[in-house]
Formats: structure tokens, sequence, C-alpha cells
């Protein structure tokens, strides 16, 4: 099974990808986790997407485009997988489809997170993520708070609150994916691959529609 999530941000692509990785067995690859990764690390990559990402900006095509190519030019490149955060334009949409291509990888489905604009600060500022780069367990103090406050329930490591995640910053990063977000939806639903599912309640119930969803778009 090969599935995009798209979504605004705090839409809960990074939450329902997850679930969707560990119980279909799909590898789970977020952009916006290798990039928080690079950054941490200092490598060449994340100096550049530094300043972007802490002001809500989307990091340069030809940066994001690159670590996703390299990631499916590996020897143990991903036959199943769940991406989140990425396609985020159309150019990476487009470089994306040779990479597939190339790889004789067809998707099975590009699911869209529905969630009104209203509701995303409410949850942004609440989400604390467990930063284990094994775990990414993603929790929040009113809708999915941790048995014990300020701990990961999975492996139990400190939660941290993302640089990312202050009121503006979120505004920011909210006008910037409805600029972009019109002609990926353009061109994953010429393919027929588009589903949309709400966002909005209870994270099984969603989780329930997606596994719904994706089940009825693989042929
Ligand atoms: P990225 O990490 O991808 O951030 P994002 O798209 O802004 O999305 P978020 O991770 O904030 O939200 P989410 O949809 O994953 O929601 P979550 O499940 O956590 O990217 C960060 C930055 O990296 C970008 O701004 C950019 O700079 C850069 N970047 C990344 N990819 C890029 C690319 N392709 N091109 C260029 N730049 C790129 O849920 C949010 C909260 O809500 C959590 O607390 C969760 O517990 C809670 N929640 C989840 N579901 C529900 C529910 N049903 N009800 C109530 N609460 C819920
Ligand atoms: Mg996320």
């Amino acid at each position: 099974m090969r599935v995009i999530f798209l979504g605004p941000p705090g839409s809960g692509k990074g939450t329902q990808a997850k679930l969707l990785g560990q119980r279909q067995n799909l590898l789970h690859i977020s952009t916006g986790d290798i990039l928080r990764d690079a950054i941490a690390r200092n490598t060449s990559a994340g100096r550049q997407a530094r300043c972007f990402v802490k002001n809500g900006q989307l990091v340069p095509d030809e940066v994001v485009n690159e670590i996703i190519a390299q990631r499916f030019k590996k020897r143990d490149k991903p036959q199943r997988f769940v991406l989140d955060g990425y396609p985020r334009t159309l150019a990476q949409a487009l470089s994306f489809d040779r990479v597939l291509e190339e790889g004789a990888l067809p998707l099975d489905a590009v699911i869209v997170l529905a969630v009104p604009d209203a509701d995303i600060v409410k949850r942004l500022s609440g989400r604390w993520n467990c930063p284990k780069p094994d775990c990414k367990a993603t929790f929040h103090t009113l809708f999915k708070p941790p048995a014990r406050p300020g701990i990961c329930d999975e492996c139990g490591s400190a939660l941290m609150q993302r640089d990312d995640d202050k009121e503006e910053t979120v505004r920011h990063r909210l006008a910037i994916f409805h600029q972009n977000n019109q002609p990926i939806l353009e061109h994953y639903r010429r393919q027929g691959l588009l589903v949309e599912v709400p966002g909005v309640g209870d994270i099984d119930t969603i989780y329930n529609n997606v596994v719904q969803a994706v089940h009825g778009a693989v042929k």
C-alpha cells in the first residue's frame, strides 16, 4: 500500500500516518520530521532548512525533493509507505511522480484530511511531541493527553513543543498551505487518487474512515 496524506498544518497527518504505518506495516515518511532531525544534527540540509522551518515557511523545493529522491534511491527503498508533509507544492508533486515512476511504485491513494482553519490554532497550541526519532508520538493536552503529563506514553521520553507552533507562525503556515494547496489537489484528482476524509472528531473514528477510504481506493 502506498499512500500520501495531505491537509493543513495540524489536520492530523502525523497522528493518522503514524497509526496507519504501525497498523498496516507501512514505512512512515514525514518530511517535517526528517527536516527537524537534520536541523538538530546540523547537517548541510539542516542548515539550509533551519530558518524556513522556524519561521513557518516552506523549505525550497530543491532541498526537499533531493531528500525524498535520495531516500527512494537507497538499496532499501520504501515499497510500502505512508507519506506525510510531502508534496507541498506542484513542483514537488511533479518531482515525486518521477521518483515513483523510476521505482515502479504507483500510488494507491492520496488522502486529504479536511479540518477548518478555526480548529487548527487550538490544536497546535496544545500539541506535545516525543522527540525520540523511532517514536515521534504526538499528544494533545486536551484531545489526547499522555497518562503522565509531559511524558511519552509509548517510550517514557520527556515531551517537547515545536518552535513553529506559536500562534503567529501557525497562521503563517496556514496561509502558505492555502496558497499552494489547490494545484496539488487538482494534480491528484486528475490521476483519480484523491479521497477526502473529514479530519474533525475522534482520532480512532477518523482512522477507521481513513482505512475504509484507502481500501476503497486500492484496485
Ligand atoms: P510538518 O512537520 O509537516 O508540519 P505541518 O504540515 O505544518 O503539519 P503538523 O505536523 O503541524 O500537523 P499534522 O497535520 O501532522 O498534525 P498532528 O497529527 O501533529 O512541517 C513543518 C515545517 O517543515 C514546514 O512548515 C516547513 O517549513 C518544513 N517542511 C516540511 N515538509 C516540507 C515540504 N514538503 N516542503 C517544504 N517545506 C517543508 O496533529 C496536531 C495536533 O492535534 C496534535 O497535538 C494531535 O494530538 C492533535 N490531534 C490530531 N488529531 C486530532 C483530532 N482528530 N482531534 C483533536 N486533536 C487532534
Ligand atoms: Mg506532522
